[in-house]
């Protein structure tokens, strides 16, 4: 911007040609460096954002998640096992809002909330192939990823693990190009019915 009016300046003084020579050399000079300061900026600008995105990162948060009662954040909302989770069996349709805090005690900091869907698809029911998940983690303030997410998709509770391998396609704000997978397993320590603690490892990179 600066250079551009610079030059528009130096075009309108032309009355006297040696004063607009004059000009148009102090002008260019001005625009070089201009040019350059620029240079310098976008160049600071991109060490800047190469160290705050690390090239990999990894979290280790827990999911805490009550499966039935007054304040359950889990719902079957379909098929077999409403009401009653332990009924759940091949068609069950249920959908969650969990809460993704920094630790494995109830009063660990929330750092996000995980919406989404899981799907007994296999005829044996959740002890034959698990649950098939997909689920947005929106993190809050106090994550220090305020409004960024991270999607996450994959089979739980299935016979090949714990731990449960699952995929993590993307993310948005903060997390936008990075990708992986999270390494998931139960956390028996603070698990009590009807909360069930799982300690989730992600590991993403771009
Ligand atoms: C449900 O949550 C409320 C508010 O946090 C709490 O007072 C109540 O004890 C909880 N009920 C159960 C069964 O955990
Ligand atoms: C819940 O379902 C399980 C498995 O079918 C069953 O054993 C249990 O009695 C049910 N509980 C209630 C409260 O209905
Ligand atoms: C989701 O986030 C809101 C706002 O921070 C919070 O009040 C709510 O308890 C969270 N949901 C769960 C299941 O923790
Ligand atoms: C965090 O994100 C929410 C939702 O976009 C926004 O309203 C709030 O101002 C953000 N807080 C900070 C500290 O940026």
């Amino acid at each position: 911007m600066l250079g551009l009016r610079t030059i528009h300046w130096s075009a309108v003084s032309t009355s006297s040609s040696d004063y607009a020579t004059t000009i148009m050399a102090s002008s260019s000079v001005v625009m070089a460096y201009t040019l350059y300061a620029l240079f310098c900026i976008c160049t600071l600008q991109k060490m800047a954002l190469a160290q705050d995105q690390p090239a990999s990162l990894h979290l280790t948060y827990y999911v805490h998640e009550i499966r039935y009662g007054p304040n359950a954040t889990l719902l079957a909302a379909a098929g077999t096992g409403q009401g009653n989770f332990s009924a759940a069996g091949w068609g069950t349709f249920s959908v969650f809002e969990n809460a993704l805090k920094e630790g494995p005690t109830a009063d660990s900091k929330l750092v996000a909330n995980i919406t989404g869907t899981g799907v007994i698809t296999t005829i044996g029911g959740l002890p034959s192939g698990g649950i098939q998940i997909s689920a947005e983690h929106i993190f809050n303030e106090a994550s220090g990823y305020n409004d960024s997410s991270l999607t996450i998709t994959g089979t739980l509770s299935s016979p090949r693990g714990p731990p449960w391998e699952c995929i993590v396609p993307g993310g948005t704000g903060y997390f936008r190009g990075y990708r992986g997978y999270v390494l998931a397993e139960p956390y028996a320590a603070t698990t009590v019915p009807p909360l069930f603690v799982d300690k989730w490892d992600i590991y993403i990179s771009k």
